[in-house]
């Protein structure tokens, strides 16, 4: 309503100086004088709008031949005779009966006598578009909205601009979204599929991502693939779900509540491409990774029987290796923790770990499902790495694969050979100038489990 009205006042102001100003301004000039209000008329149009008057009732003065007041802000048709009355201030019209008529009473007044007046009609059409030119600013009104847009305009750029950004910058959680989408889909192909689990690998890595990775129902779903009939489904979404699982506790007790433990056992102990076991492994060493309860879980659901199969197969020394250090991984990990327990002030939650690991009876049951006879096998092997890890397996499983070792004269002999050979390589390191070689470590590998044999 205030906008408004400060139009129609401006509207009025308009009019009044159309119809006043020459003449207000000029004194008498009554020649050209398209209406003349005379002494006492405010020379300001604006203040013949009182603030509570409704400026909708703006309307023509329709004159006749007796005098009427003129209400404020009133239109003057061509032809009026307009009259001030100085006592009252209040200004009358009538049509003009004729020119130049004298003053009457205390009340002067002139007549709207030139060409360039108005009708009533032309006064209506040109406040209508008084009213339409609303939209039509002035000049310092389009100055000033020319100021601001220039202002606003590389806002605005700025903001499509942002929007375009805002696609490129999704975010990980909207990357998601749209990856479990497009692997969800049913109208996607096999390649399709496989590229999202691709992309959604790297992403899972980070530990806030793998968390939002679960509510959006990503996890569930990438357990339910491990079972898919697509083999290279299966083998990605193994993979995802392993760097998922790296070092997340939140995924590892989500995982095995969503039935990742079974499946992936499942993986293990069937016919299997490599790739699929290689990565099944791998999730299954994060699952299990710092996690006593999944490790016990494991055991009692026949890990080792699977592991053992799978380190039987044909699968080659890869499997073989991967298989054995996972074991070796658990047999530390426990070690550590009870190494811990040794500390003066061991706290609460170090308590509960000790107590989740020590239901974790692993060497007990590989030295019965003869692992101890297992993994000396991989000490044959060409490959340094391999020998190493099985070595460090051998130093771990010592405990209750001892008196087997003792007797154990192949293994002996295999040993032996080793020394020799890393005392050579081990010497000529040392002539490089490294003391603290790779093969100076394998060889103190080697050292120690003969030690331990005596
Ligand atoms: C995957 O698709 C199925 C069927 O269209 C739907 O029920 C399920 O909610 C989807 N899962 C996710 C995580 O989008
Ligand atoms: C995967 O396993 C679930 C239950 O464990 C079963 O409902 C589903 O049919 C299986 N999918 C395939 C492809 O075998």
């Amino acid at each position: 309503m205030t906008v408004k009205r400060r139009f129609l006042k401006k509207v009025l102001l308009v009019l009044s100086v159309l119809l006043c100003v020459p003449h207000c301004l000029s004194g008498t000039g009554t020649a050209r004088s398209a209406l003349m209000v005379v002494e006492g008329s405010e020379p300001d149009g604006e203040a013949q709008v009182s603030d509570d008057e409704d400026p909708e009732d703006l309307e023509v003065f329709q004159p006749t031949d007796q005098w009427q007041e003129l209400r404020p802000g009133q239109a003057v048709p061509a032809g009026s005779h307009v009259r001030l009355d100085l006592q009252t201030g209040k200004r009358e019209a009538k049509l003009q009966d004729s020119p130049g008529e004298e003053e009457e009473g205390g009340r002067q007044g002139t007549v709207n006598t030139e060409s360039q007046t108005f009708t009533a009609q032309e006064l209506k059409k040109a406040l209508k578009h008084f009213k339409e030119a609303a939209v039509v600013p002035t000049d310092e009104e389009k100055e000033a909205a020319e100021a601001l847009r220039a202002q606003f305009r590389p806002l605005d750029e700025l903001k499509r601009d942002m929007e375009v950004l805002g696609m490129m910058m999704e975010t990980d959680f909207q990357i998601m979204s749209r990856l479990l989408q497009q692997f969800n889909s049913s109208a996607a192909s096999l390649e399709e599929r496989v590229s999202a689990l691709r992309e959604l690998e790297y992403l899972v890595h980070q530990v806030d991502n793998a968390q939002d990775f679960i509510t959006i129902g990503g996890l569930q779903l990438v357990i339910g693939t491990l079972n898919s009939s697509e083999a290279v489904l299966q083998e990605h979404a193994a993979l995802v779900l392993g760097s998922a699982l790296s070092s997340n506790p939140v995924v590892q007790v989500e995982s095995v509540e969503g039935g990742a433990l079974q499946k992936l056992l499942l993986l293990l102990a069937t016919e299997q491409p490599l790739p699929v076991k290689k990565k099944a492994l791998f999730a299954m060493a994060s699952l299990l990774r710092h996690f006593p309860f999944a490790q016990q879980r494991f055991l009692k659901l026949g890990g080792l029987q699977v592991l053992e199969a799978l380190f039987l197969s044909s699968g080659g020394a890869s499997l073989r290796v991967r298989a054995v250090t996972l074991l070796y991984d658990m047999i530390v990990e426990k070690e550590l923790i009870l190494q811990h327990g040794l500390d003066p002030v061991p706290d609460a939650s170090h308590e509960a770990r000790l107590r989740q690991y020590s239901q974790v009876s692993l060497l007990p049951q590989l030295a019965e499902r003869g692992w101890c006879g297992l993994v000396p096998e991989l000490l044959a092997s060409p490959e340094h790495d391999v020998r190493e890890k099985a070595l460090r397996a051998l130093l771990a499983m010592m405990p209750p694969c001892r008196e087997l070792y003792r007797g154990d004269r192949a293994l002996a002999g295999a040993l032996s050979l080793l020394q020799e050979q890393y005392q050579g390589l081990a010497e000529s390191e040392r002539g490089f100038g490294d003391e603290d070689g790779y093969f100076g470590e394998l060889l103190g590998l080697v050292d120690s489990m003969l030690g331990k044999l005596r």
